[in-house]
């Protein structure tokens, strides 16, 4: 279903029960309806060349509103370090002049300062500076301060033309030296902004007691307004992309990073916390492999490569993302991947497995079954899966994870990963596929002999060199796992695996909803937990999985143990069929689970996590 124009798309109507399979892995879904598919028949340019029929208020209005409209965010926290971001709008040049809006390439260079202080007044200044935001990056502006104290709290704000941001609020990681500190924070990923609203931003945003947010990718997408609209019908003409159209080159990635950059609860969330990001696939386009991607058409988009630098390049424009020391570690193109340190208790490895990944096995022959999804049992496909040639990370890029993953003196290795990392096998039976049993080829499953080693390598290192927590996004849906070294009942766990449902993007229970075109919401809630039950007992390692609820995860993280809190939009009922589509509707505390150090499993827990007890330094 790449290109609804494209001849291999299934037609608007047909949906099968694969879909609901297949779409939460990567996919969006064709939107059904009257109205949609009438937007459909007008069509909006794809196919027909790269039209650009962009509406670029909505982005661009917080640039009418004064210089720092698009908020203020940090990011990428170490012990003494922490970038810090704005979007500067310079002033028109004239009255009524031209406004410097994101993508227009619009605006003279502005010179803007900035301020890191210990206290909410600014009564005790740590550091300040000043720094030029230009045209040349969409007048975005980061400051990478430095030497500063370990777990402490900050505040944050910039001026500029005179007008002065909001005050943001941020803290170094808890990394230091001779002390252990408690660790807390919260796992995201997947947030379409015209699949509903950002209410599990702004729930996270009022939460007092995290240390940063880890977004594991998707945190823009690429679709556009038209038959590639991807989110329900209900918001059309209330939360529309912009640009209008699919986002393609530089100018589209900064109206849509704009796009999200301007919505209240997504700035709220930046405000209040430190985010440490990673892209996946729809940052650039769907399915993306190191020279292609599943939704890149080269004879009406360009070359790709070309896209993906753009997109790259709006992305470290638009989100406070520190590149790391490019010579330090063995890489492949830029080296996004990272790690973060917080002393004796944990590490966090964050991957970047779309840059230089081999391609999905082809799928043409399959395509009858739907989607990524591949049946399992067919030899020429097993045997490509796990060709020991094919790749998810670069070999260097997974042999500096391996390295991290056996270092001693950490009770835990976290590892930010974009794609499911544990097997998961697709009973088909229970999904309406008529037997069989099936995989996602764009996650760790289509790529086995990496996944193979990694497990390998994490059951060949006992505890006493950590136990590693795999932190994943992607699937839109909620798991809690273990890592079996041998695929069946009775194996051994190499480690744990927590997946976060999305923000907002389609899950089982939407697809089912699809499927089922009508079918009342009993009926289709049914349905999703029937589906999931059966995956469940097919792969006895998954504990948990939810495919209805939306929002985040909450990770608390001790010597003893890790504590994994979801927290989910309420089940839809007849009177709110979406909770998506309602602003008031936020994620509430579902489900809680937990892993016991040198257990290396996960079991349930009996509620959220509750105040902190160790918070950070306070110096005035
Ligand atoms: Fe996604």
């Amino acid at each position: 279903m790449t290109n609804p124009a494209s001849p291999t798309n299934e037609p608007v109507g047909t949906s099968s029960p694969l879909d609901t399979l297949s779409a939460p892995a990567t996919r969006r879904t064709v939107l059904k309806g009257a109205a949609l598919a009438a937007a459909a028949a007008a069509g909006s340019g794809l196919g027909g060349g790269v039209l650009r029929p962009f509406d670029r208020e909505a982005a661009a209005a917080p640039a009418h509103h004064g210089v720092f409209g698009y908020g203020v965010a940090s990011g990428d926290p170490t012990g003494d370090a922490i970038v810090l971001w704005t979007r500067a709008t310079p002033p028109p040049s004239t009255p009524g002049g031209p406004v410097a809006t994101p993508g227009s390439g619009l605006g003279g260079p502005l010179r803007v300062r900035w301020e890191l202080a210990y206290d909410r007044g600014f009564r005790h200044v740590a550091k300040r500076g000043t720094v030029s935001a230009r045209a040349a990056s969409d007048h975005t502006v980061k400051v990478d301060v430095r030497g500063l104290r370990p777990y402490t709290r900050y505040y944050y704000r910039f001026r500029a033309a005179g007008e002065t941001s909001p005050v943001g609020r941020t803290q170094t990681a808890p990394d230091e030296p001779r002390r252990e500190h408690a660790l807390r924070f919260a796992l995201v990923s997947c947030s379409n902004y015209t699949g509903g609203y950002f209410t599990a931003y702004r729930a996270l945003g009022k939460r007092d007691d995290l240390d940063f947010v880890l977004h594991v990718g998707d945190y823009v997408y690429e679709y556009g307004n038209g038959p590639d609209r991807y989110g329900p019908a209900d918001l059309v003409g209330k939360r529309d992309g912009i640009p209008a159209t699919e986002t393609v080159d530089l100018e589209g990635y900064r109206l849509r990073h704009a796009l999200h950059k301007a919505d209240p609860d997504l700035q709220l969330a930046h405000r209040r916390h430190p985010w440490i990001t990673i892209f996946d696939d729809h940052e650039v386009a769907n399915n993306a492999w190191r020279s292609g991607a599943e939704n890149h058409t080269p004879g009406t988009e360009g070359d790709f490569l070309t896209r993906r630098r753009e997109a790259y390049e709006a992305y470290l424009e638009w989100m406070p993302f520190r590149l790391p020391e490019q010579r330090r570690v063995a890489h492949q193109g830029t080296r996004f991947f990272k790690r973060f340190t917080f002393g004796t208790l944990a590490d966090l490895s964050v991957l970047e497995t779309r840059q230089n990944r081999s391609a999905q096995v082809d799928l043409a022959p399959y395509t009858k079954v739907g989607g990524g999804f591949i049946p399992e049992g067919v030899p020429a496909v097993d045997a490509e899966l796990a060709d020991p040639d094919r790749h998810l990370p670069e070999p260097e890029q997974l042999r500096w994870l391996e390295q991290g993953l056996a270092a001693r003196g950490r009770a835990w290795h976290l590892v930010g990963n974009q794609v499911v990392f544990a097997p998961v096998r697709f009973p088909g039976a229970a999904l309406g596929l008529g037997g069989g049993r099936f995989l996602n080829s764009d996650q760790w499953d289509g790529y086995q002999a990496d996944q193979a080693a990694l497990v390998s390598h994490l059951d060949a290192h006992d505890s006493d060199h950590g136990d590693a927590v795999f932190l994943t996004g992607d699937i839109h849906s909620s798991w809690a796992m273990d890592l079996p070294v041998e695929q069946e009942p009775g194996y051994r766990s190499a480690g744990v695996e927590f997946v976060c449902p999305s923000v907002t993007s389609d899950g089982f229970y939407e697809l089912a909803s699809a499927a089922a075109q009508g079918a009342p919401v009993p009926a289709v809630l049914a349905s999703t937990r029937g589906a999931t039950a059966a995956v469940t007992t097919t792969n006895p390692w998954v504990r948990y999985l939810d495919g209805v609820g939306h929002g985040f995860v909450v990770l608390d993280v001790t010597r003893h143990r890790v504590q994994a809190d979801f927290h989910l939009t309420p089940e839809p009922t007849t009177a709110v069929p979406d909770p998506r589509v309602d602003p008031d509707i936020e994620p509430e505390w579902a489900r809680s689970f937990t892993t016991v150090r040198r257990t290396r499993r996960v079991v349930a827990a009996d509620g959220p996590v509750g105040r902190r007890r160790d918070e950070p330094h306070r110096r005035h």
